[in-house]
């Protein structure tokens, strides 16, 4: 617990990585409960919080400030975590075990955006005239769209997959200036033969949102095998041009995220695909609690 002063909540957090950008008007002014600013003179307001490496939170406090000591059962910040690849590298099958293991909000671009058509609206028009084209979407419509929902509560309370975005620097750019930092970018390799397979079998449940493979991954009955769809995207044809969009952009989003990329396998069947992911995050995970654990300011 804080020594030093008598009102230290234990939810003490030493890293705002989740802070409004400093020029943009704070849309959620306090978005996580666990935020507060000490009131002690000699501290620099800057909301803390627990997970932050010795090194850094020195930095943010004045030579007179008070010594914390953090409690063993500080609760760990939620994992953030991207998780990016090919078209249909696998990213949604991947992202439904890991939110069932894991209990992240999952925030796919490419759903938003589906989402936005279905309502018919301004931006879903827009939208749909790139998507067709296997281009990007303009940041313009994106970039506030995945902002605007890793701002939501449920998404800072438990924790966020995003899926499908960054796709280019300048929304990789967006992120950083928003102060929005996963913990781990995780990078589905699949072989181009094997996604062009993929895309073409793939097929969508409109009642649950689960996603099947005529060959790898069948309907369970004729009941849901009856009422599958199949994106307006998924031709050979159109996979074709977002491959390429992806291959044009890949290395600039890659750039600012390599010192926590973890390449995965995507190639083999989903479940050993999981495994390699589950490692990864369990290992991120545990170094979260390490250091939440043993940091004394
Ligand atoms: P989006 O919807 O994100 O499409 P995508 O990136 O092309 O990826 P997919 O959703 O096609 O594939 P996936 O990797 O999720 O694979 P899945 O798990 O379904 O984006 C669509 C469009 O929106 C873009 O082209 C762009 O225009 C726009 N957009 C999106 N984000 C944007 C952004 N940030 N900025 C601008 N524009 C944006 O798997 C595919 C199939 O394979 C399934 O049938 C599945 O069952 C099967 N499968 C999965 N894993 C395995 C496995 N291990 N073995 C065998 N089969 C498998």
């Amino acid at each position: 617990m804080a020594m030093g002063s008598s009102s230290l909540s234990p939810c003490v957090s030493l890293s705002p990585s989740l802070s409004p950008h400093p020029k943009l008007p704070n849309p959620n002014p306090n978005p996580n409960p666990n935020l507060f600013h000490l009131s002690h003179p000699s501290f620099n307001p800057i909301p803390l919080r627990f997970n932050q490496p010795p090194s850094r939170s020195k930095k943010l406090l004045s030579p007179n400030a008070p010594t914390f000591f953090v409690a063993a059962s500080a609760k760990a910040e939620p994992l953030k975590v991207i998780i990016s690849g090919a078209p249909a590298s696998g990213k949604g099958t991947q992202c439904e075990l890991i939110t069932k293991k894991y209990g992240l909000v999952h925030i796919s671009a490419g759903d938003l955006l589906r989402a936005e058509i279905a309502a018919a609206s301004e931006n879903g028009k827009l939208a749909k005239e790139y998507m067709e084209k296997g281009q990007l979407v303009p940041n313009e419509i994106v970039v506030m769209m995945v902002k605007e929902r890793l701002l939501q509560p449920d998404s800072q309370q438990r924790g966020w997959l995003l899926d499908g975005y960054p796709r280019s620097s300048s929304q990789a750019a967006a992120l950083e200036d928003y102060g929005i930092r996963p913990d781990v970018f995780i990078l589905l390799d699949v072989s181009e033969d094997i996604l062009v397979e993929r895309v073409v079998g793939r097929r969508l449940d409109p009642l649950t949102g689960k996603i099947y493979h005529l060959k790898y991954s069948p309907p369970e009955n004729n009941e849901i095998a009856s009422r599958l769809t199949q994106r307006f995207d998924d031709t050979e044809e159109k996979v074709k041009l977002r491959l390429r969009t992806h291959h044009e952009n890949v290395d600039d989003v890659l750039s600012v995220y390599k010192d926590i990329t973890v390449k995965v396998n995507g190639n083999v069947a989903k479940e050993n695909v999981f495994e390699q992911i589950d490692a990864a995050l369990t290992h991120v995970a545990e170094q979260r609690k390490v250091n939440s654990g043993s940091i004394a300011a």
